[in-house]
């Protein structure tokens, strides 16, 4: 999953492909590169790092004045992380330049090809057949930019987002798509292909959203674009509803902190703001013969809760299903199904590809998404944005909590009855989790040497269990397991030693009296227990409290976010990357 960039008009190419660059970096962060377009021809600087050692190496560039260029920050797919599987890649003459995000499936065949006819490759990655093929057509057909790229993208197999800048083509940056994103920033006299809208805020807030198998020529507040087929496009121009403000830390020492505590505004925000057609949605839900919630990761734990929400509110009795594991189901979807798709950054290649199909067998989609434009609105028949804003943090934090509020909402919306959650209680009680963040912290430090670390939750707080697990490994890379507390005697219990700690997710309802018994089970063979609850009990070595509250969904959506604290500060304590975890990125948009 990498972040792509480019940059033609009047203005410092260089510039902006750094600044923009920096916003893309939570896409992938091994490492990264940059072309521009001179009067000399194409400078090309690249490097395994971050962005910052970029910046740091490019400042030799620092006199090139250049109005054309591109940029990339890479997340490794194909080729080891080292300097010459950065991009950009070239071409042989070095007169094409091209980023690439995604996977092109047939690259062996098609190197092996270019290869044949002379080509010679300086990097291992399957991006660079692109640069190559560009080559060729841009040269057979020097004056036909079009005819050159449309002839290159019917070559490519997989997902692809690419822009490409060439000697042949001056300041247009030549660019297509295929199932991975695209989006333009436009302004009067300048043009910001990227990745995602958070790159070009900063300059423009109008943005053309590239369709899906479509190539464009880009130029300064200028785009023309075709489908592949040929057939050309009538453009749009959308106005991007995100703050500047909203991408930045605010003083805060990650993104993953500022998010965990947006919490105190999303939450509400999402419970009391207009998501989009909830009726709409609800509507297809109780027409619907199946329902299937399909997601990845946190978007899944959420779809877990989504599970109890919906059968307990609703009366729905609806399937989870992992993105990756959907073709076990898609034989029983056809046009009686509704397909959920939950997605923050709407952009998972597991999540769309199963939209797709779901699609093609005449199933209707819900999208719940949260990044504006993203693939997955643009598949859904309907759409719900939970209005977390910008999450940067690769750690999925305000959009797990938005993600239960809005299947919440939706489930009051089948039903017909009220929502169960009362934003005053709600945005109190988060406030009052927030406020024992020193503590947390301090049961951080002592479990950040843990080996393994075990988390218990009833009911519809097991996933919230399943969720505290991954935000422990992915932020603090200590072994974690979320179970249902009810399984602890089918087996886990034979890992607990002397010492081992479990966190104990028990609130006050249905589910605290058999919990309450795991925990004697647990501290009879030695655990050291870390409650979270609204009532205190002598059993548990550590406690946070978290507030009673009139609803359980109220505590569910409470609970998981000392467990996202408690996972960033065992992070902090172990000197982990926090918003950049190793080897993650934000938006997996390969499969
Ligand atoms: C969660 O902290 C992780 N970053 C990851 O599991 C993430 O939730 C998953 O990749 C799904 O992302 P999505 O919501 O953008 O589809």
């Amino acid at each position: 999953m990498c972040g792509i960039i480019g940059f033609t008009g009047s203005g410092n190419a260089l510039e902006v492909l750094i600044r923009g660059l920096r916003r893309l970096e939570y896409r992938g962060y091994d490492s990264a590169g940059l072309a521009l377009l001179t009067r000399d021809g194409i400078s090309v600087v690249k490097r395994v790092g971050s962005v910052e050692a970029l910046e740091r190496e490019v400042s030799s560039l620092a006199g090139t004045e250049s109005s054309v260029g591109i940029a990339h920050t890479r997340w490794a797919t194909h080729g080891g992380v080292t300097d010459r599987n950065a991009h950009p890649h070239t071409s042989c003459d070095g007169r094409v330049a091209i980023v690439h995000n995604g996977i092109i499936e047939n690259h062996e065949e098609l190197r092996a090809e270019l290869i044949a006819r002379g080509h010679r490759f300086t990097s291992e990655t399957d991006s660079e057949v692109i640069a190559h093929l560009l080559e060729e057509e841009l040269r057979a057909r020097p004056g036909d930019p079009r005819g050159a790229l449309t002839s290159v993208v019917r070559k490519l197999r997989g997902s692809f987002a690419f822009v490409a800048v060439s000697t042949w083509t001056g300041d247009a940056i030549l660019a297509a798509r295929h199932n991975s994103p695209l989006v333009v920033g436009v302004g009067k006299d300048f043009s910001i292909p990227a990745s995602d809208v958070l790159s070009f805020l900063e300059w423009t807030d109008d943005a053309i959203f590239l369709e899906n198998e479509s190539c464009a020529v880009i130029r300064p507040g200028r785009v023309e674009s075709w489908l592949f087929t040929g057939e050309e496009l009538e453009l749009k121009v959308t106005k991007v509803a995100i703050e500047v403000s909203e991408v930045d830390k605010r003083g805060y020492v990650h993104h993953t902190l500022k998010e965990i505590h947006d919490q105190r505004f999303t939450v509400t925000r999402t419970l009391t703001e207009e998501l989009g057609p909830l009726g709409e949605a609800a509507k297809l839900l109780r027409e619907a013969r199946r329902i299937l919630l399909v997601a990845a990761g946190t978007s899944y734990h959420a779809a877990l809760v989504g599970r109890y929400v919906l059968a307990e509110l609703a009366d729905l009795d609806v399937q989870p299903v992992l993105a990756s594991e959907y073709n076990l189901v898609s034989r029983w979807v056809n046009g009686d199904s509704v397909l959920v798709a939950i997605s923050q950054s709407g952009e998972t290649a597991d999540v769309l590809e199963a939209v797709r199909d779901a699609k093609q067998k005449g199933a209707k989609v819900i999208g719940i998404v949260n990044m504006p434009g993203s693939s997955l609105e643009r598949l859904s028949d309907v759409h719900i944005n939970i209005r977390a804003g910008p999450e940067i943090g690769v750690a999925a934090t305000k959009s797990f909590t938005s993600q239960v509020v809005a299947l919440i909402r939706l489930a009051s919306a089948v039903s017909g009855k009220e929502v169960p959650l009362d934003p005053e209680e709600l945005g109190a009680g988060v406030e009052q989790v927030l406020e024992q963040e020193p503590q947390i912290a301090e049961i951080a430090s002592i479990l950040k040497d843990s080996k393994d670390v075990y988390l218990i939750g009833r009911g519809v707080h097991y996933p919230i269990a399943l969720e505290g697990a991954l935000k422990v490994k992915e932020l603090a890379y200590v072994h974690a397991e979320g179970l249902p507390a009810g399984e602890l005697k089918h087996g886990t219990l034979a890992l607990i030693e002397s010492g081992t700690p479990v966190i104990v997710l028990n609130p006050s309802d249905d589910t605290h009296t058999d919990t309450l018994s795991n925990c004697q089970e647990l501290k009879a063979r030695g655990a050291r227990l870390i409650g979270i609850s609204d009532r205190h009990h002598s059993v548990y070595d550590f406690f946070v409290r978290i507030p009673r509250t009139g609803s359980k969904y109220a505590s569910v959506l409470l609970e998981v976010i000392p467990l996202q604290l408690l996972a960033y500060y065992m992070a902090l304590e172990r000197g982990a990357e926090i918003d950049k975890p190793r080897n993650l990125a934000k938006s997996v948009t390969v499969k």
